[in-house]
């Protein structure tokens, strides 16, 4: 009986050790492959928060290959930099995550509630894709975000109104696109000045030809007398032309477009 109970002891210790190797084990299986995961004690509450950084071993071409689901409330930083991403949708909501970085991926558009899953992102670092529409929907959601990188990509044109939802936002950093400055980008001078949002490294003109170079920030048009014909939301626009540009090709510019020769 006495020896009976000892070989009891020993299975439920054993049985005890097993357990606690495969919490161990669990424990370093939390971060996906071909990530490097980083613990962090959180400054409020008891939870653990998580840095997550993706695609050192291997470049990553979708989200769905890293295995989000377990960790996906934990995560407060993810680093996606330098991959080849074409789409940025997560599925699942990234809840705690303040820290978003996609710059050097693939991006060519980004969509309507596109980033509806991240409602605690502060930072979105998206610089350094091929993004040429924005959707006048994709940051709605995005309440909490101070700083916003679109740099270095190919946007020529943002509708009026695309960063309304971001109505925390401080620092936009559009420089290095091909903007086209006409009527159609005169909001965003009057939005930054009215919202005190930062239009940080000095974003320039890429056409029309005669403003190419020149600081958004010195565009004179006046939205009176240059831009009466101009409505808002994606209407009617003029291009501000010198005469001698007579043979400019617009390409992507609906054919209802006024020019109008006003230089
Ligand atoms: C993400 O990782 C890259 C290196 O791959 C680094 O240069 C960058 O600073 C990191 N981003 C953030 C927000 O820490």
């Amino acid at each position: 009986m006495y020896l009976n109970f000892l070989s009891m002891k020993t299975k439920f210790l054993n049985l005890l050790l097993v357990c606690c190797f495969c919490l161990v084990l669990a424990n370093e299986e939390f971060c996906p492959q071909n990530c490097e995961c980083k613990r962090s004690v959180a400054q409020k509450g008891p939870a653990d928060f998580l840095k997550l950084k993706c695609g050192d071993t291997e470049k990553i071409t979708e989200l769905d290959e890293i295995g989000l689901s377990n960790i996906a409330s934990e995560i407060i930083q993810f680093n996606l930099s330098n991959n080849l991403l074409t789409l940025f949708e997560p599925k699942i909501q990234l809840i705690a995550l303040q820290k978003l970085d996609l710059s050097r991926n693939q991006l060519k558009y980004l969509s309507k509630d596109q980033f509806s899953e991240l409602p605690n992102l502060r930072r979105l670092d998206i610089s350094q894709n091929l993004i040429s529409q924005i959707d006048i929907f994709s940051f709605s959601n995005l309440k909490k975000l101070e700083r916003l990188k679109l740099n270095l990509n190919q946007i020529s044109f943002l509708l009026e109104g695309t960063f309304d939802p971001l109505i925390s936002l401080k620092q936009l950093e559009i420089a290095n696109n091909p903007l086209i400055c006409d009527c159609g980008s005169l909001w965003l001078l009057d939005w930054s000045q009215k919202t005190s949002v930062k239009l940080v490294s000095n974003p320039k003109c890429g056409s029309p030809q005669s403003l190419k170079g020149l600081p958004l920030r010195k565009l004179k048009l006046s939205r009176d007398k240059d831009c009466t014909n101009a409505h808002k939301y994606g209407g009617a626009s003029i291009v501000v032309l010198k005469p001698f540009d007579k043979q400019i090709v617009f390409e992507g510019i609906p054919s209802n477009y006024n020019v109008k020769h006003l230089l």
